[in-house]
């Protein structure tokens, strides 16, 4: 694994970086302003994204923390599970501060700052998408030390925060961060080739996923609401699935 930075020093970033951050936000914004959810556009309103900066994370933090009182706390790479939990109990999201290059555009094995940032901050400004994000983090430290109730856990993550849809108006709109973040997945998420659900917790549990391909199944809520509104029984149906295997 490359050595990566553990604090965003601003006037590192090289010339490179912005062209990357420039390019990949104008090229994403083209494709995902029609098909995206209100809800994040109204967010990166909110967050004050544009193509021309990458985004500061200090200011991000004092604008979150105003609006959410959530804030970036940076990391090198992906977090282990035990810690990712307990950053976000804390309303803290760990985030990547380094870019992909030039030549990686469209592919990278682990998330750097496009996604974690540019895909999964905005909507960090929206309460009830916050209340969902702080619930499933309760709910994964009181089973933090059993691998089955993390790995369910982590489907309810997969299908709703990083892959997620939402119907807005009758028609289909994108919020997961790992389709926001990827040209490829944009397109394909919303095409015939792939089996659209709507979202249903034991479904979920029930549906395995692979993290190095395009999807074939994503699973649509109606509002945010409802995904708050599920924490009770994303917690009930866990402790009932556990219970089964014992
Ligand atoms: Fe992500």
């Amino acid at each position: 694994m490359n050595m990566r930075p553990t604090t965003q020093v601003y006037k590192n970033y090289t010339q490179q970086d912005f062209l990357v951050w420039e390019t990949l936000f104008n090229r994403q914004m083209k494709i995902l302003t029609p098909v995206v959810s209100v809800e994040y556009l109204k967010a990166l309103e909110i967050i004050k994204f544009s193509a021309n900066k990458i985004p500061n994370f200090n200011e991000v933090n004092i604008l979150l923390n105003g609006l959410t009182g959530w804030s970036l706390e940076v990391v090198p790479n992906i977090s282990p599970q035990k810690e990712f939990f307990n950053f976000l109990s804390q309303q803290k999201f760990t985030a990547t501060c380094w870019l992909r290059s030039i030549q990686q555009l469209d592919y990278l094995e682990e998330p750097d700052m496009f996604h974690d940032v540019f895909a999964h901050v905005p909507l960090l400004s929206n309460q009830t998408y916050v209340n969902f994000f702080k619930g499933i983090s309760h709910i994964a430290l009181r089973h933090i030390n059993n691998p089955m109730a993390i790995e369910l856990l982590g489907k309810i993550y997969w299908f709703t925060i990083e892959f997620g849809l939402i119907k807005e108006n009758n028609q289909l709109k994108i919020y997961g961060a790992g389709i926001l973040s990827s040209k490829e997945e944009t397109e394909h998420c919303l095409s015939n080739k792939v089996i659209h659900q709507p979202f249903n917790v034991q479904t979920i549990f029930n549906t395995e996923y692979k993290t190095d391909i395009l999807q074939e199944k994503y699973f649509i809520i109606d509002s945010f609401k409802q995904l708050y509104n599920s924490l009770t029984e994303i917690e009930t149906l866990l402790e009932y699935n556990l219970a089964l295997t014992n």
